[in-house]
């Protein structure tokens, strides 16, 4: 089944081409250059930057994957969550082609897709098949979820974060020391360098037994910490300085999610664990989550390629590739909007 992919969730414009769970292209068209001097990403610029995007990103993809237009038996698109101005823009665009070319619509939900990201096979890779029951950890620059899933297409989402995202505290972080935006990767660069002790920072929701997230008092210690070292501005951070509190920041943030994985690890059962999104780059990370799945006999699996991490249109091609076996099409296409809180666990019906 040849599926031509689309998501415009947030800041990158995307189209794919997959065949079942083989990605045959994956154009990504980052518009980091055009948020970055803002410090954030500015929907409306997202918007008119997708629109202006869109239909060239799609050509480049099914130009890569040397598959005519014509070829395309099913349209796939990310429908939420995300900005919701930056979505219509692909699902408008998602609609337009389905009906055009008369094959059927499927509406991914984005954190489905990240999640599905590991099965995603790229060049020479075989087919992830991880055994059910599987934990899934999301991980993404506005999400950080637990996810139950007995299934394919049966999410239960057991834990969440109560305020900021861990890419969203790493992305706060890295503005704080002075690293651009978004600043994940290069604040995890600097902390490889850093001393991870250099400074103390409790550990969130440490005593709390369920299996949510919080990031945002780590943030504003950082801030605290950054303020005292640099007596309230008067001078910069040094290299050292920044590379320590980085490497410190990294620590207690990735300590939080071990923890409550752990803790889920504990509480349900599950043969295998899915990491999806963003931070799913974060080698610290890997190597930790690693260690945890070998302590409790779990097979563990991530997106093989940095690509499939971020926010890509791959990863919504092959989620639908699954929902299609589940026949989970769009009845009434032009009925389709997008819904920017979308909630994993709430399958769409229209
Ligand atoms: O999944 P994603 O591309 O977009 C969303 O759906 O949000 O995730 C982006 C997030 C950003 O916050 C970015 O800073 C973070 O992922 N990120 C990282 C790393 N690479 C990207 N965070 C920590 N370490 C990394 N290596
Ligand atoms: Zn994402």
């Amino acid at each position: 089944m040849i599926i031509l992919a689309i998501d415009t969730s947030c800041d990158d414009t995307s189209a794919a081409v997959v065949t079942d769970t083989v990605v045959l292209s994956n154009v990504i068209s980052s518009q980091t250059e055009l948020h970055n001097t803002w410090g954030g990403v500015v929907p409306i610029i997202a918007k008119r930057a997708h629109q202006e995007r869109i239909d060239a990103v799609i050509s480049k993809a099914l130009q890569l994957a040397k598959v005519p237009i014509q070829s395309i038996e099913v349209v796939a698109v990310t429908y939420g969550p995300g900005l919701a101005i930056a979505l219509e823009v692909g699902v408008k665009k998602g609609k337009e082609l389905a009906l055009q070319l008369r094959k059927p619509l499927i509406a991914v939900n984005h954190m489905e897709g990240h999640l599905y990201s590991v099965f995603a096979q790229t060049k020479g890779k075989k087919l992830a098949r991880p055994q059910f029951p599987v934990l899934a950890l999301l991980v993404s620059g506005k999400h950080t979820e637990l996810v139950l899933m007995k299934e394919h297409g049966k999410f239960e989402i057991l834990g969440a974060t109560l305020d900021d995202a861990v890419g969203e505290a790493f992305d706060k972080v890295a503005r704080l020391l002075g690293l651009g935006y978004p600043g994940g990767a290069v604040l995890s660069q600097y902390a490889k360098q850093g001393n991870l002790n250099a400074y103390s920072l409790t550990i969130p929701l440490h005593q709390r037994k369920d299996l949510d997230f919080s990031y945002s008092g780590i943030k504003t210690a950082m801030a605290r910490l950054v303020k005292q070292i640099t007596m309230n501005e008067e001078r910069s951070l040094t290299r050292k300085e920044i590379s320590d509190l980085a490497a410190s920041f990294q620590k207690v943030a990735i300590q939080h999610l071990l923890e409550r994985t752990k803790r889920a690890l504990q509480m349900v059962e599950v043969k295998s664990l899915i990491v999806g999104g963003g931070v799913s780059a974060n080698l610290h990370l890997r190597k930790e989550l690693r260690k945890l799945c070998r302590q409790h006999h779990v097979s563990i699996y991530f997106p093989s390629k940095k690509t499939l991490c971020m926010d890509n249109a791959a990863m919504i091609g092959v989620a639908a590739w699954y929902k299609a076996q589940r026949k989970e099409f769009v009845q009434d296409i032009s009925a389709l909007e997008r819904n920017p809180r979308a909630s994993i666990d709430v399958q769409i019906t229209m």
